[in-house]
């Protein structure tokens, strides 16, 4: 499915959401404003926007709550972005400069927690506490997440299931959020917990494919590749790789990530030996699944225009190219 027919049954909302969107964020202070215009006009793929508007379209109309829903995972997407710059050492994001390559660090860490206010005071405007109870929930767990990859970096012993609890956390959740808001956004209750775990299991293989997108090397997804290595993450490909390539091999990819993890040539030849060891293949076929089952937990609901788009979304998530 081409990405227009994705977008096609939500178009107009879509279209609508970027003004809302830009309008969550103003601010009379000269700084910030500068600072979320730039967000605003270098926006990413707004997938997640594209999750809540298609989750409530397969079972009724969108409708104010699902631009409110909308509008508050992408102010928090934006934030966490913010903060994960600085927290990983990326200048780089959506292909230009990150905020705290252009402004700093203390300046990104401020802007975040602007945007994270705005989350706040638009939920409680909106008096929809169902909505913030459910953000609440993914802001905990993505700091969570991110703490618990840093607690693991450089752990060579690292097992499978850390992995995957640190992306459930860091990114599936609110993926979840996301497919579970847009539901219920659209009226219904008894669903509520497949549409969160829906989108879950696509959060899982969305962070697989961007966790792969670092091992690439000349294809433009506008943010640095190696970086993972650099920074000592454990993702699925290197802790492949650690368990199943030969001795010596898997030894020489311990050394690197422990000792010579700021070197430009070791990150290559990192590199090199997970490809070799099948590592990326292994990650790749760990996502197909995790896509397989999202799509089967859709199968009870009636077909329609709009599921047929978030089964292309599913796809999507695991074939982009950025
Ligand atoms: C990047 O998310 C952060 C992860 C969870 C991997 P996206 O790839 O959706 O970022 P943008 O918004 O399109 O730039
Ligand atoms: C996902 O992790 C980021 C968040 C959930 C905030 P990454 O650190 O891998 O994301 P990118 O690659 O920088 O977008
Ligand atoms: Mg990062
Ligand atoms: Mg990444």
């Amino acid at each position: 499915m081409r990405v227009e027919e994705i977008i096609a049954p939500v178009e107009k909302e879509l279209a609508e959401f970027e003004q809302f969107f830009s309008s969550t964020m103003k601010s009379d202070v000269p700084l910030l404003d500068k600072v979320t215009h730039y967000l605003v006009k270098r926006k990413g793929k707004q997938i997640r926007p594209l999750f809540v508007f298609l989750s409530c379209k397969m079972f009724s109309e969108t409708n104010a709550k699902s631009f409110d829903a909308a509008a508050l995972v992408e102010l928090l997407h934006t934030a966490t972005l913010v903060h994960d710059d600085v927290v990983d050492d990326a200048n780089e994001r959506r292909g230009y400069f990150s905020v705290n390559a252009l402004w700093k660090n203390k300046i990104a860490v401020l802007v975040g927690d602007y945007m994270l206010s705005r989350i706040l005071l638009l939920s409680i405007e909106k008096q929809n506490t169902d909505l913030l109870a459910i953000i609440a929930r993914s802001v905990r767990e993505m700091s969570e997440g991110e703490l618990l990859q840093i607690e693991k970096a450089r752990k060579l012993d690292i097992t499978e299931d850390v992995y995957f609890e640190v992306i459930r956390k860091k990114t599936a959740s609110l993926i979840a959020t996301c497919c579970e808001a847009g539901y219920l956004a659209s009226g219904g209750t008894a669903h509520r917990e497949e549409m969160r775990l829906f989108g879950e299991k696509v959060g899982l293989a969305f962070q697989l494919k961007d966790d792969i997108f670092d091992f690439g090397s000349a294809a433009d997804i506008g943010k640095p590749t190696g970086n993972d290595i650099r920074e000592q993450k454990m993702t699925l490909p290197i802790i492949y790789t650690l368990n199943n390539a030969p001795a010596s091999e898997a030894t020489e990819l311990r050394n690197i990530i422990k000792n010579h993890n700021d070197s430009e040539p070791h990150i290559r030849k990192a590199i090199d030996l997970v490809k070799r060891n099948k590592g990326i293949e292994y990650a790749e076929q760990r996502m197909r699944s995790l896509g397989n089952e999202a799509k089967s937990l859709l199968d009870e609901f009636p077909n329609n225009e709009a599921k047929m788009a978030l089964l292309g979304l599913v796809e999507y998530t695991m074939n982009r190219t950025k």
